[in-house]
């Protein structure tokens, strides 16, 4: 099967929307791809929806490769995108480039993406002439949150959606295939759209962008700690699973699992022996 490429995805702009959801282990990527999205995104989002951090800031590099090397054996189709964690570029462009070949290398990932706009356009153009494809993120980037004193949406007056906007033609400019918008207004989310020449992924940011992402665990209500109002549950995953643990817990305790068809039987002949050898 043709796997779809960073080039494939800015081809898409203008043709149709661009799909993206994030996985994080082999099932999870079975199902994404088993759906046919065209990317799955890696995120540092699995700080807070598989390993119960309260933010991304914990997450590491080893935490993300494990996590990106059992997500490339599931994804036969989707582009996989891996999010280069918090600390793992912002000390040079040369641990940028290092950080993120090293997903290349030794996952299958085949597009890194970071946090942040024109600040961190020299490291973009770094890793793009490394030969690795780059996804650009702007508005809410969670690896800022102590800045943006919590989780708040971004970009909400006109000099700072001017200020996203110059971010975005820079990330371009420095070679990023698509950008990622989350959480800002869908009218500001609109014009990012229509100045850029790439596609724009959001994420809280209005129906105008070139596709969207959400966090898998999100999709199916796997996650409720924290559900951002942009979020659309297609499933209640969370309470089926509840349910089924507790059936099953109940069934143990009065006896009723294993039943007969989760249980295997020695053949007769092999059992009368085996009881006649217990009682020599
Ligand atoms: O980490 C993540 O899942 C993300 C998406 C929310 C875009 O960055």
């Amino acid at each position: 099967m043709k796997k779809i490429t960073a080039p494939d995805i800015t081809a898409l702009k203008g043709q149709r929307k661009i799909t993206m959801i994030t996985a994080y282990d082999y099932p999870s990527a079975l199902i994404a791809d088993a759906a046919e999205v065209d990317m799955i995104l890696v995120g540092d989002s699995l700080g807070m929806v598989v390993l119960g951090y309260d933010d991304t800031l914990a997450v590491t590099m080893e935490d993300m490769l494990h996590h990106c090397a059992a997500v490339s054996r599931g994804a036969s189709k989707a582009l996989i995108v891996a999010d280069l964690p918090f600390m793992s570029y912002h000390e040079s462009v040369s641990q940028a480039v290092s950080n993120a070949g090293r997903f290349l290398q030794k996952t299958g990932v085949r597009a890194v993406k970071l946090e942040g706009g024109r600040p961190y356009c020299e490291h973009v153009r770094a890793i793009v002439n490394a030969g690795i494809p780059v996804q650009g993120h702007l508005g809410l980037t969670p690896q800022h949150v102590a800045n943006f004193g919590g989780f708040k949406a971004q970009g909400k007056t006109a000099e700072a959606a001017a200020g996203l906007l110059e971010d975005a033609l820079a990330l371009q400019d420095a070679g990023c295939f698509s950008i990622v918008l989350e959480a800002v207004p869908a009218e500001v989310a609109e014009v990012i759209t229509e100045k850029l020449d790439i596609p724009t992924i959001g994420i809280g940011a209005g129906p105008s962008t070139s596709g969207q992402v959400l966090v898998f665990h999100d999709i199916l209500g796997l996650f409720d700690k924290f559900v951002p109002k942009f979020v659309k549950k297609y499933a209640h995953i969370r309470e089926d699973a509840i349910e089924a643990i507790s059936e099953y817990r109940r069934e143990v305790s009065v006896g009723d699992f294993p039943g007969a068809e989760q249980t295997n039987h020695m053949n007769a002949d092999e059992l009368r022996i085996f009881k006649d050898m217990l009682n020599k």
